[in-house]
């Protein structure tokens, strides 16, 4: 029998992710299905269909990582649903099954805050990525994904069990290895904050965007370029820059002259659209080496703003926080590897450890959300589960 097995649920934007995560952060069972090729096509992720796909999705992802876990609904201790931010027709999809699942089993409730689940699944553990990117890697190839996108109204399962269901080595049981208080960089489509992590639930804002998230910078800059957004605008630009000459088109890096650990990827992103318009317009065969050379360019210069906000950060924690050990970077963002480099130079510098979850991990799924509802549970932070019918007389 398992102890704290936690079933979470993501559904706020464009992926329905499921995952059961046992309360020493073991992935017993995920299953994940995007719906990025149903938005690819209009350029963004449109509401009211991406409603449609988690309804599809929802059911069939829940039975397959409930299935590739190898536990029975009863068998949970509680089920973890992403509460916002997020689409709210999105979210709704995603908390209606959790309310089900937990009134059908008599299972407590955890509500969980979409941008705590991508920093908390840092403390999955370290030990434990490697597993998880292997597993992950084998159930789903590239065809696997295409596969996955294509029949969004299919649970496109990449059902893994994460790993082997053997006793667990002690180290790996040891618990998370990235401790309170740390500083995290979380970088996703909607948001782009910099955070000192005190505790659950407890985080000190360090800086956030005063315009548009790096994630959302990134898609509108692929889509202008007349890219593939598959499977998703960010991963196309990161694949695409590495064609081009990231000195090749001038470009400024944002805020400069304004020291703190604010953002700014508005005025950036309209000077990239400015020298499309002037150099390739159209997006041709032609002009693919300029294209390049402007995505590598933006790409240089949109993360050379994170270092310098980073930078900063990673100062401030050293003077003032001296046990701040880790850098944690996570959201879809930290997917791209060339920022992954970039800021392990950064945390180096600092005399921090940088440490930024798997691709999978990094991009919205499951198992961050089963992740986060583990914590929240070892800390009662939780709803009772339903009653079912109301208290006999004189009770
Ligand atoms: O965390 P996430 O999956 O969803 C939100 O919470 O927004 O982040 C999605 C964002 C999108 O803007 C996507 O283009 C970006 O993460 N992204 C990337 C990469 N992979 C995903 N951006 C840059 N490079 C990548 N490899
Ligand atoms: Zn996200």
């Amino acid at each position: 029998a398992h102890a704290g097995l936690v079933l979470g649920i993501e559904s706020s934007c464009d992926d329905t992710g499921v995952a059961v995560v046992t309360a020493s952060g073991r992935v017993l069972g995920e299953s994940l299905a995007t719906q990025a090729e149903v938005h690819a096509a209009w350029g963004g992720v449109v509401p009211k269909l991406a409603q449609e796909a988690h309804e599809a999705a929802i059911d069939g992802c829940v039975e397959a990582a409930l299935a590739a876990a190898g536990v029975a609904p009863g068998q949970l201790s509680a089920v973890a649903v992403t509460i916002g931010p997020g689409l709210s027709l999105c979210l709704r999809v995603g908390v209606l099954k959790a309310r089900q699942l937990a009134a059908q089993h008599q299972l407590p409730l955890i509500p969980v805050h979409h941008m705590e689940a991508h920093a908390l699944v840092a403390r999955l553990g370290a030990t434990r990525f490697a597993a998880v990117a292997a597993a992950q890697e084998a159930a789903a190839g590239p065809a696997a994904v295409a596969a996955a996108a294509a029949a969004a109204a299919e649970p496109a399962a990449a059902a893994a069990a994460a790993e082997p269901a053997e006793a667990e080595p002690a180290a790996a049981a040891a618990g998370p290895h990235v401790e309170f208080p740390f500083l995290c960089l979380l970088i996703s489509g909607g948001h782009n904050l910099l955070l000192l992590v005190e505790g659950i639930g407890q985080y000190v804002q360090l800086g956030t965007t005063l315009d548009d998230a790096l994630g959302e910078a990134y898609d509108k800059v692929a889509r202008l370029l007349g890219l593939d957004l598959m499977p998703s605008g960010g991963a196309a630009l990161e694949a695409f820059a590495a064609r081009g000459d990231p000195k090749g088109v001038p470009l400024t890096v944002p805020m400069r002259g304004r020291p703190s650990c604010d953002f700014s990827y508005a005025g950036l992103k309209t000077a990239v659209r400015l020298q499309i318009e002037e150099r390739c317009p159209e997006p041709t065969a032609d002009n693919e080496q300029v294209r390049a050379d402007i995505a590598a360019s933006f790409q240089r210069v949109a993360v050379q703003h994170l270092e310098e906000r980073c930078r900063r950060a990673v100062q401030w924690a050293r003077e003032s926080h001296p046990e701040v050990r880790h850098l944690v970077v996570a959201g879809g963002v930290a997917a791209n590897r060339y920022v992954g480099s970039r800021l392990t130079a950064v945390a180096a510098e600092g005399g921090l450890e940088l440490v930024c979850p798997p691709p999978r991990l990094c991009t919205d799924n499951g198992v961050m959300v089963a992740w986060a509802g583990v914590e929240r549970m070892q800390l009662g932070l939780m709803e009772p589960p339903p009653a079912t019918s109301a208290p006999a007389e004189g009770e």
